[in-house]
């Protein structure tokens, strides 16, 4: 699957902007600030229905206007099949998202079916952050890999938000609704259970290869892992909500559940964030992301788009040989890379025999060069 055009409206720092892509390798090579990672943000929104940078959906529109439009025309094996997904919000109103002209009902509808994988100078803070980034990473991935995980995700969610509500409502004039609650934990604790369930079975079968990966990228020099921690392993969801339920009254909120699941990256059998070096950091990241890569590729039956953001900055000379061997062994399918020299990607990909296409950014605008 690749995308063949891109078009903005009044996205970010665009007023106008249409792209004709190339099938192999894009290069946006511009100054910075002039608008490189917007354009791998559009291409994040067109797959995720999300950007992958900005908090808020709004934050996207371009200061001043009152709506933003990012449209995408995708082909699969047959370039005669042509599929255009459109993202487009305005001001104060639900974004929507189209499929060849037809809306989805459910943002959660398009999720999966366009996958695309970004690696950026973010994605240290899988290791930096709390734990609810590393859910959020985990659950996004196991969304686009299982639809049925991601229903169970939002109702798990919808059922938590509606006993957090009940827990508020107890220092309110009406009191608290106790039988409410014990009718909602019901409901929630075998989505919980079995929300713990899937992602341990998902990490059984992610570990051996982002392991592979990280190998690969360091060679071989230190060794990781990934381990998976919840408080519903080997407990009663049930019990536990029971046996909590005094505390999350007074503390107004649910604190034992899968929400509070976390993932746990190590080296060396030390926790990562505190005791690898920044550059191991930084290949930590990238190997959870080509692992990502990997999984959605089989899963998924076509590969999915690669965003690689600023990877020249962030790695030293044999990382970037050992990515851009995966770049020029078709590893990878379509590929999206920035820089600010067009001199350094041009010698980076002198090896590089599938077809690409630069395109300079500067200061809002786009052209192909
Ligand atoms: N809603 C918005 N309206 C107008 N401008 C915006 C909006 N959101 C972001 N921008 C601007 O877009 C500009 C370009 O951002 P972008 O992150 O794409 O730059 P870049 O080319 O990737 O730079 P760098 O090389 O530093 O990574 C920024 O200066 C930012 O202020
Ligand atoms: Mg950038």
């Amino acid at each position: 699957m690749t995308l063949d055009s891109l078009q903005l409206l009044f996205f970010k720092n665009y007023d106008d902007a249409a792209l004709r892509l190339s099938p192999g390798l894009n290069c946006f090579i511009g100054d910075n600030g002039s608008g490189k990672t917007n354009l791998l943000d559009a291409i994040h929104y067109l797959s995720l229905t999300k950007s992958a940078i900005s908090a808020s959906d709004a934050l996207c529109i371009k200061q001043g206007a009152d709506f933003f439009v990012v449209k995408g025309t995708f082909t699969n094996d047959n370039p005669a099949n042509q599929e255009v997904i459109q993202v487009s919000l305005r001001q104060g109103q639900k974004k929507t998202i189209t499929h060849d002209k037809q809306p989805y009902e459910r943002m959660a509808d398009h999720i999966g079916r366009y996958p695309a994988v970004l690696i950026s100078p973010y994605d240290t803070d899988l290791i930096r952050q709390g734990s609810e980034e590393r859910r959020k990473y985990f659950d996004s991935l196991m969304a686009q890999l299982d639809h049925e995980f991601l229903e169970l995700l939002i109702s798990y969610n919808a059922l938590l938000r509606q006993r957090n509500a009940v827990l508020k409502q107890g220092v309110g004039s009406h009191g608290f609704d106790r039988e409410y609650l014990l009718a909602l934990d019901e409901q929630l604790a075998p989505l919980g259970q079995q929300i713990t369930a899937l992602r341990a079975a998902f990490l059984a079968e992610y570990l051996p290869i982002f392991q592979q990966h990280y190998q690969q990228l360091a060679d071989g020099r230190e060794q990781v892992t990934l381990t998976y921690k919840s408080q519903l392993v080997d407990a009663d969801f049930a019990q536990l909500l029971r046996l909590n339920e005094r505390r999350d009254f007074v503390l107004q909120r649910s604190t034992t559940g899968s929400h509070r699941d976390d993932f746990v990256f190590l080296m060396e059998e030390m926790p990562v964030k505190s005791h690898a070096s920044q550059g191991q950091q930084k290949s930590f990241a990238i190997a959870l992301k080509l692992a990502q890569f990997e999984l959605l590729a089989a899963k998924q039956q076509h590969k999915p788009l690669l965003l690689l953001d600023d990877i020249f900055d962030r790695l030293d000379d044999k990382r970037i040989a050992r990515l851009l061997e995966l770049v020029a062994d078709e590893t990878f399918g379509q590929v999206f890379l920035t820089d600010t020299n067009l001199e350094r990607t041009d010698q980076a990909l002198s090896r590089v025999t599938i077809p690409i296409r630069r395109f300079r950014v500067s200061n809002g605008t786009v052209a192909a060069v």
